[in-house]
Formats: C-alpha cells, structure tokens, sequence
C-alpha cells in the first residue's frame, strides 16, 4: 500500500521503517531539512538499536522527503506521529498534529485514511477529523480519521513494533477498520477494534498503569531501606501472583522519559479539566518527583555539603539502550550539584554528546568509567548500562579517593559487594559497610 508518515521522531521512523519492512511503500515527512538529509544517507538521526540496519535493508521502499505535499496527495493512509509535547499546564501541546492536519486537508487527492500515532487527548481524533473535513480543499475525496497509538519502548522500538503486544485500532466507521486490518495484515499479532475514544484511552490507561506500578514500587522500597526489607527480595516473591508479574518492578530513583512524565500530567490535566479527579495518578506523579532527589539526599549523609567534592556521575540517559535525556534524573540531579560547588565527572556510554549540548562547560565529560570515578570522593549511578552493571567493582576500591557508590538503579549484588570494602548504598536494600 501508499502509505506516508509525517514526523521521523521515535514513533514516526520506526513505524516507517517497520511498514516498509512488510512490503509497503512508505514516504516519511519530516520539516528538519538535516534530519532528512541523514536519512536520505540510509542513516537513522536517532539511536534505536536495529533500525539503520532495517532502512538499508528495505531501502527500495523508503522515500525521505519534507515535501509533504508529494508525499500526502496520492497515499492511501497517512500516519501521524509527530510530538505532543507538554504544555506548562501539564496539558498536551496539539499544535504540530493539527499543523500537519493542515496540509492533509489542503493536499490529499484520493480516498484516504488519516491514522493518529501520537498519543492525544481523549476526544483529539474527533476534533481532527472535524477540522480536516472542514478545511478540505478537494471536497470530492472522503477522508477517514483513525486513531492507533503505538507502545513501543525506546531502546527496544522495532522489535517492540514488529512483535507487537497489540496493534489497537480505535475507529467510527467499518472502513478505515479494514483498510487498517490490511495496512498491519502481515503482523502476526493481536489486533483489537475499538472506538476511537477507548483507543486513545487504552494509551494513556496503559502508559499510566506502568507509572504507577513504577512508583508503588518505588515507595515500598523506600519503606524497605526503614524496616530492613530487601526490595528484590520482595519483588521477587510479588512477581509470582501472575496477576502482579514480574515486569516492571525494578525500583529505583524514579522513571523519566518522554512519556510515562507526560502522560501521567496529561490525564490528570484532563481529569481536573473535566471536574475530575485520578488521585492515584497524582500520587504517582509525586512521588515520582521526590524520588529524582534519593541519591542527592542519600549523598548528604556521606557529606555535609558539596563544595569542592568530586562526584563521578555514571550514565546520565533517562534509561538505557538510548541517547534520549528527556527527563533524565541526571538533568534534576547534576545541576544540583554543580549549585553547590562540586566537581562533577560523568560517563555514559551514548548521552554524553547530548549532554554536553546541555552544559558545554563546568562538566568533566570523561572516556571510561575508571577515568570517571578516579580520585571521587562519591559515585552517583544514574543509569542501569550494562557496561555499569559488569563494571569490576574492585576498581571502585581501587581507583576511588574514598570508595563511596550510590546506586540508583540496583545494578550490583549486594553478596558481590560484601567482599569488598565498598559503602554502596542502593535503593530498597540495606547499606554494605555502612560507614
Ligand atoms: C514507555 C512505555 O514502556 C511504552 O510501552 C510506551 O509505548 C512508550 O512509553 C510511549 O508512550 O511512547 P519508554 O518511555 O521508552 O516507553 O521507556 P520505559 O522502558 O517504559 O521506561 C520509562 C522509565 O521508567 C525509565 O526511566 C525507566 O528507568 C523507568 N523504569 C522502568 C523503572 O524505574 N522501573 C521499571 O521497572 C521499569
């Protein structure tokens, strides 16, 4: 089938490449001259382990353009995935899904189905489907709005949408329904026909289900560390009941990237706007927001103040598998830092470049994680990168002015600690030679 996608940020790319890669003819749209400069290459602007490989490999049924025009007018379906970022009310910021409503409405020459990907408030699809047929410059042509959010996870985006859990289409008419069973009909997975409205709900629902879990999680294992439980331990013994699974229960200092931040402000925005409350989403948002700051507190019982101290920071990405720092811990906690005087070193095996764009100077950014953490008074780990976890921890000892390491993500055993002389204090778990 013809099929265009406006916008190649995670959502728009992957689900390009991945259509292509079912046979597809795909246009990819994007404003960002450069970005599509880089495409047009066969390389991927962004970080997501196998998806260069699968453009090159299906490089014959990709088309990288910022015309929107040529790519819009004839195609059969077109995707948009383009951002939705917050506002400062915590509301969705809608502007570029309706820029390119726009140049639908003003473009397309044939039948077609307009599929929305970003994820939206309950009611957008509606709303969009109203101002497109509104503005439609050729009013003999019919076109159909159709949401299907995407639940892919950075890092893991293409498998994510190849294997998916689900492919969700939320429709009003029996058309675009069929025309979408046929856009994923060499997709071997579950795929669900629902109202638009419950489609865009089931995003934010799931999205904001994982948040929370995330911060239970995280407030048991705070609880943990005050009654002497190990919070691996108890996960482990949760995970059993097939109703709680074992899946995303790694506590830690907090979730952040460009999604579970702003769809949890986004449904409870929508809730106060509707003369409602999601008390339990509140909550998960606040306590999210207290847990960013565990190890700067943590850091306080190691040290009176900051000035002059050496602190090695290891990873600085709001997770691994990604160059992506939106809502890193690292952007809440290093600032905080350098406030109060201390010499801040950071690796990370992909961050670092977008990092520096952040903070050029005042930063030590460093090659290794043995350069990063020699001569530190303290070690901060942020991120869970493999290369951390298999990190021999004796050089911590070894190389360390005083061998003190927060981890904030539970990347060691704690029997493996022990038979050093390292102070690891960790999240949930009790402190190893507590000083
Ligand atoms: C998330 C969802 O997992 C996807 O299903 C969804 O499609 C996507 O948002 C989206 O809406 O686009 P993503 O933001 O890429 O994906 O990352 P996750 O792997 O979900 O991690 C989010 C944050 O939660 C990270 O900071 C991670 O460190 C944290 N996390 C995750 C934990 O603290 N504990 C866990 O057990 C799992």
């Amino acid at each position: 089938m013809k099929i265009a996608v406006a916008g190649t940020g995670y959502v728009g790319l992957v689900t390009g490449v991945c259509l292509a890669s079912k046979g597809h003819e795909v246009t990819c749209v994007d404003v960002d001259e450069n970005k599509v400069k880089i495409m047009k290459n066969g390389d991927s602007p962004i970080y997501e382990p196998g998806l260069s490989e699968l453009m090159k490999e299906h490089k014959n049924n990709l088309v990288f353009t910022t015309d929107y025009e040529e790519a819009y007018r004839e195609a059969e379906v077109i995707f948009i995935g383009v951002g939705t970022p917050e506002k400062q009310d915590g509301s969705a910021n809608l502007s570029y899904v309706f820029e390119v409503a726009k140049q639908i409405a003003q473009t397309v020459q044939r039948d077609c189905v307009v599929v929305i990907k970003s994820t939206v408030p309950i009611g957008t699809n509606d709303k969009i489907e109203s101002y497109i047929r509104d503005k439609q410059k050729n009013k003999d042509v019919c076109i159909y709005v159709a949401s299907n959010p995407e639940f892919l996870s950075q890092g893991t985006a293409v498998k994510d949408t190849l294997c998916a859990s689900r492919i969700v289409i939320g429709v009003e008419e029996v058309f675009p329904g069929e025309v979408l069973k046929k856009v994923y009909e060499k997709f071997d997975v579950p795929k669900l026909i629902v109202k638009r409205r419950s489609a865009e709900m089931i995003k934010y629902a799931s999205n904001d289900f994982l948040a929370l879990k995330i911060s239970y999680i995280n407030e048991i294992a705070n609880l943990c560390e005050i009654v002497g439980a190990n919070i691996e331990e108890v996960t482990e013994g949760m995970g059993y009941d097939a109703r709680i699974g074992h899946r995303f229960l790694n506590a830690g200092i907090g979730y952040g990237g460009s999604c579970f931040p702003k769809d949890t402000k986004a449904l409870n925005w929508l809730a106060n706007f509707n003369d409602n409350e999601i008390r339990t989403i509140r909550a998960a948002i606040e306590v999210n927001e207290n847990q960013k700051f565990k190890l700067i507190k943590k850091t306080k019982k190691y040290y009176d103040d900051f000035l002059f101290l050496n602190v090695a920071v290891l990873g600085c990405t709001f997770k691994p598998g990604t160059d992506d720092l939106r809502e890193a811990v690292s952007l809440v906690n290093v600032p905080l830092l350098l406030e109060d005087g201390a010499n801040v070193r950071i690796w990370d095996p992909v961050g670092m470049e977008n990092f520096k764009k952040k903070y050029p100077n005042k930063i030590q950014y460093c090659n290794s994680i043995e350069e990063a953490i020699t001569d530190a008074d303290i070690c901060l780990i942020l991120t869970e990168w493999e290369e951390i976890k298999n990190f021999d921890l004796r050089k911590y000892e070894k190389l360390m002015k005083k061998p003190i390491v927060l981890d904030g993500r539970n990347c060691y055993q704690l029997e493996e600690v022990k038979k050093t002389n390292i102070t690891y204090d960790s999240i949930g778990r009790y402190t190893v030679n507590p000083q």
